[in-house]
């Protein structure tokens, strides 16, 4: 009975549940099936109208069948989106980390920039160095204690005098050769000393040598030089000190210490600062005047001065960091830390 069969299919709540109705009304043992096989047993007279009924009732109920199948496919498509939507607004992606510059990397950069922005321009030599370069010319003894064993990396002798350099004062020599004076540079870069690895000595670290040569320069624009240097990396509140040493390529020689950031100065047994209350920075000094004349430069017209700073030194300062061998174990936990501006 087709008014059976549209009340099945419009009842119908799912495209499986049409799919038995369509079976049982529609399938080939269907009630429909079975009448419009029957009708071939119909005596000829009956048979135009009988076919008339049951192809009418054919017709309405695979209609219904046709519109029914429709509407619930819209119905599953609508659900599908809405159910497996998904919000890429809030989607995480897999990300590795990019890497990132190391800190002492960036403090060397920090510090070479503010020089830049004084005008000074920017030198650059061999870490592996001539002897010549970093003693001789600097008026080194021959005999000089620094020259030992003990102090520097020698490369095998065949090899003709060459060393790791100690320092970076071999480009101040190579600087004033180049490109003559006046003369304001910076050379940062690596050092190589046989030092023991402790908290404040790495064998291998980084220097800021500075070095200004021209008419009339004095300790003056040294000290306020380093004092400017200072205040902008380490704040305004900064306390330095220039204390009277040697360097044989420099004199007056002294080291730019700078007031504990620990204890500034109020614990005697402060194990960063050693009880002194001050941390070395560098050394510096007016340039000696054997220096200059082995430059090709005359002492008479000319002065100058330099200085040699600490990058994993300026670091500690600036973070607080008070052990050096974390700079160079490379655990990112430590690297990723420091994101140093101005
Ligand atoms: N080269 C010295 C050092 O390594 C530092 C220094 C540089 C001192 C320039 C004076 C002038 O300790």
């Amino acid at each position: 009975n087709v008014t059976a069969a549209l009340a099945a299919i419009a009842a119908a709540s799912s495209l499986e549940e049409l799919k038995d109705v369509r079976t049982a009304h529609a399938g080939d043992k269907s009630p429909l099936a079975l009448a419009n096989r029957e009708i071939g047993a119909l005596p000829p007279s009956a048979k135009a109208e009988a076919g008339k009924r049951v192809g009418q009732a054919r017709g309405r109920v695979g209609a219904a069948l046709k519109t029914r199948q429709g509407e619930l496919e819209a119905e599953r498509d609508e659900r599908i989106l809405t159910e497996e939507a998904v919000d890429v607004t809030t989607a995480t992606a897999l990300r590795r980390p990019v890497g990132g510059r190391h800190p002492v990397e960036l403090m060397q950069q920090l510090m070479v920039d503010l020089m830049v922005g004084m005008g000074w321009e920017v030198a650059e030599g061999p870490e592996v160095e001539a002897e010549w370069f970093v003693f001789d010319a600097l008026n080194f003894d021959e005999d000089h204690p620094a020259r030992q064993m003990q102090d520097t990396f020698y490369l095998d002798p065949a090899d003709g005098g060459l060393v790791m350099r100690t320092h970076t004062s071999p480009v101040q020599a190579r600087s004033m050769l180049d490109r003559g004076v006046p003369l304001y540079i910076v050379a940062p870069g690596k050092a190589y000393r046989t030092d023991e690895l402790d908290a404040t000595h790495l064998p291998v670290f980084h220097q800021m040598e500075g070095l200004a040569v021209d008419k009339g320069i004095t300790m003056a624009h040294l000290k306020g030089t380093l004092d400017h240097l200072a205040t902008q990396l380490f704040g305004e509140g900064i306390t330095t000190r220039l204390r009277p040493n040697y360097f044989p390529f420099t004199e007056p020689s002294a080291e730019m210490d700078l007031r504990c950031f620990v204890c500034r100065g109020e614990d005697a047994a402060c194990r960063t600062c050693g009880g002194t209350g001050w941390i070395e920075w560098g050394g510096c000094g007016m340039v000696n005047e054997n220096v200059l004349r082995a430059c090709g430069v005359d002492p008479a017209e000319y002065s100058g001065f330099a200085f040699g700073m600490g990058v994993e030194r300026a670091l500690m300062f600036r973070t607080g960091a008070s052990d050096m061998r974390e700079m160079i174990e490379g655990d990112v936990r430590f690297d990723a830390q420091f994101g140093l501006e101005v």
